[in-house]
């Protein structure tokens, strides 16, 4: 007989998911072929249930609930990994409802559409009944991707599939030791950025000022591969400082916000050993480092005084490496 439509039984349904990622160092110069650090935040999740249905595919959001192809244009993302999810497991979009609850604030620079990306492939992959290894999962990832941002890097690809820290380069992730001691905080200034605009402008920025460009490049690439002996090591001070001074440098290339500079002068004025904005910029959120886990309160509560609408603590414990395979 005809299958019903509505919930579905068991056996028909499917959830997927991935997590939200900060950037410690690199973010703009992985674009342009330097090495970054991403650190995973298991706490801030996307989920997606995969539903079998008779019909059109359907797609739920918060903001939308209906036809997959009649989804609106911020969805694109979504839609074309839905697609191409389906098409490369030899299966059409067709009969399948896809419901998306997402943890991840977007347009923060914490994720958000590399990780709601891998949550529709997870969660298509099961209800297959099929598998698929890391490379193909990050190629359907970044196919959404370019959706999003123009021309990723596939770091957020990456990051928001592993847990703990990676060090990036040229498309390649390897799991980093972390020995860091205390806490990192995250905060949200509230502001949207586009990540596709803020890489436009660093790009026209290293076009317009090739030398001045080049410059400061390299030298996100050094902050970023002395940041990874700071992590191994526990050297917090010293992270710190580079953490300011790639801000200063993402600020000069034109990824930076009043808003951002607001929260880094109110995170080091609270003690934090350094900050700095992370992820695309031009608004969204940054990253500081407590001197010591005790003091990651004081630093939230400076920076929801100088106006983040959110925050999240990064435990010790949380930033050393190990597989994510939820
Ligand atoms: C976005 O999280 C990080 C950027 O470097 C863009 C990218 O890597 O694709 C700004």
């Amino acid at each position: 007989g005809a299958a019903p439509s509505g919930p579905a039984a068991d056996g028909e349904q499917a959830t997927g998911s991935a997590h939200a990622k900060v950037i410690l160092l690199g973010e703009h110069a992985v674009v342009h072929g330097r090495p970054a650090i991403a650190l995973a935040l298991p706490h801030l999740r996307v989920t997606v249930v995969a539903t079998r249905t008779t019909g059109a595919a359907t797609l739920r959001t918060e903001e939308y609930a209906g036809p997959l192809d009649r989804a609106p244009d911020v969805l694109g993302p979504l839609v074309t990994a839905a697609r191409a999810t389906s098409e490369h497991l030899g299966c059409s979009p067709a009969g399948v409802d896809l419901a998306v609850r997402t943890g991840i604030p977007v347009g923060r620079g914490l994720g958000a559409s590399a990780a709601a990306a891998h949550a529709i492939v997870d969660a298509l992959v099961k209800l297959h009944g099929s598998e698929l290894d890391e490379e193909g999962r990050f190629d359907l990832v970044q196919v959404a991707e370019r959706v999003a941002h123009g021309r990723p890097s596939g770091l957020d690809a990456r990051a928001t599939r592993a847990s703990g820290a990676l060090l990036f380069r040229a498309g390649r992730s390897t799991p980093l030791p972390v020995a860091l001691g205390t806490s990192l905080v995250v905060a949200d200034t509230g502001v949207r950025g586009t990540t596709r605009e803020a890489v436009a402008d660093v790009a026209a920025f290293v076009e317009r000022s090739p030398h001045r460009g080049s410059v400061l490049l390299d030298r996100l690439e050094s902050l970023t591969l002395a940041g990874a002996e700071d992590l191994a090591q526990d050297r917090r001070e010293a992270l710190g400082g580079r953490m300011t001074a790639a801000h200063d440098m993402l600020s000069e290339l034109g990824a930076g916000h009043p808003a951002l500079d607001r929260l880094v002068e109110a995170a080091v004025g609270a003690g934090a050993l350094g900050a700095k904005l992370t992820g695309g910029g031009q608004g969204g959120c940054v990253l500081a480092l407590a001197p010591t886990p005790e003091d990651a309160d004081r630093i939230v509560d400076a920076l929801e005084s100088a106006g983040a609408v959110g925050s999240w603590v990064l435990p010790p414990a949380a930033s050393g490496a190990a597989p994510d395979r939820g």
